[in-house]
């Protein structure tokens, strides 16, 4: 794993553009893995300046987003979708129709996550996978204990997420079911880049690089990846 450490959450974002960056110029019709969380924001907001200085092109780009809410719409204000929509998508140029998520709204969920995986092999594969990383270890919503091994599929939400759930849709009927990417799919991917900021990530993120590999903390499956960020 290469581990870089940035004085702020500014650099930590100019120096995750510039890998995007680079990737995009490599191979303009890159296959990009995104994820939600508040972490990648500022990388976000620095491929939307690169991208209205045309910097950085973003038109023979697919993209597969990490993890989506069961029982809404890709289009519902609250998707995991509409997020990376509003945060990427639309200030970046990448066509809409290249853009994929799983769906929440699947009626035979084991089918749709095979379909996902298989519309992600069919791509060619995920060049760059953008991780965040939760302070238990987790990464998408492998929560620890999830298998090492583990493809995509449908997870419960923990009760901490249900309750956030139950804020943010003001409902008592809230989301309680995600789809996400398993591990195994996504050390698939050629290269991953994993952003932490803050201290209260530290523990986590020396657990992941210099931890055991373990279920306890699923991002330590990336020591085992041959190219990791
Ligand atoms: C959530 C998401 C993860 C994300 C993590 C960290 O649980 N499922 O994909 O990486 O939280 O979020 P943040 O970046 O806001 O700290």
């Amino acid at each position: 794993m290469e581990v870089i450490i940035k004085p702020d959450a500014g650099a930590v974002g100019k120096a995750a553009a510039r890998i995007f960056e680079d990737q995009l110029e490599r191979k303009s019709n890159s296959v990009l893995g995104l994820t939600t969380g508040s972490t990648p924001l500022g990388l976000y907001g620095e491929l939307a300046t690169l991208a209205h200085a045309n910097l950085v092109d973003f038109s023979r780009v697919t993209t597969f987003n990490l993890d989506e809410l069961v029982g809404i719409p890709l289009d519902h204000p609250l998707s995991y979708y509409s997020y990376v929509r509003a945060k990427l998508f639309s200030r970046v140029n990448i066509p809409l129709v290249s853009t994929h998520a799983p769906n929440g709204l699947a009626r035979d969920i084991p089918k749709h996550c095979e379909e996902y995986e298989a519309a992600i092999k069919r791509a060619g594969g995920i060049d760059l996978q953008l991780l965040g990383i939760g302070t238990d270890g987790h990464i998408g919503f492998n929560e620890p204990s999830s298998s090492l091994n583990s493809r995509t599929r449908l997870k419960p939400l923990t009760p901490e997420m249900v309750e956030e759930n139950t804020r943010l849709f003001g409902t008592d009927k809230p989301p309680r079911y995600v789809i996400t990417m398993g591990i195994a799919t996504i050390v698939e991917a050629r290269h991953c880049m994993v952003l932490a900021l803050g201290e209260s990530k530290a523990r986590t993120v020396a657990a992941m690089v210099e931890g055991p590999i373990t279920a306890d903390c699923p991002a330590s499956a990336l020591q085992m990846h041959p190219h990791v960020t």
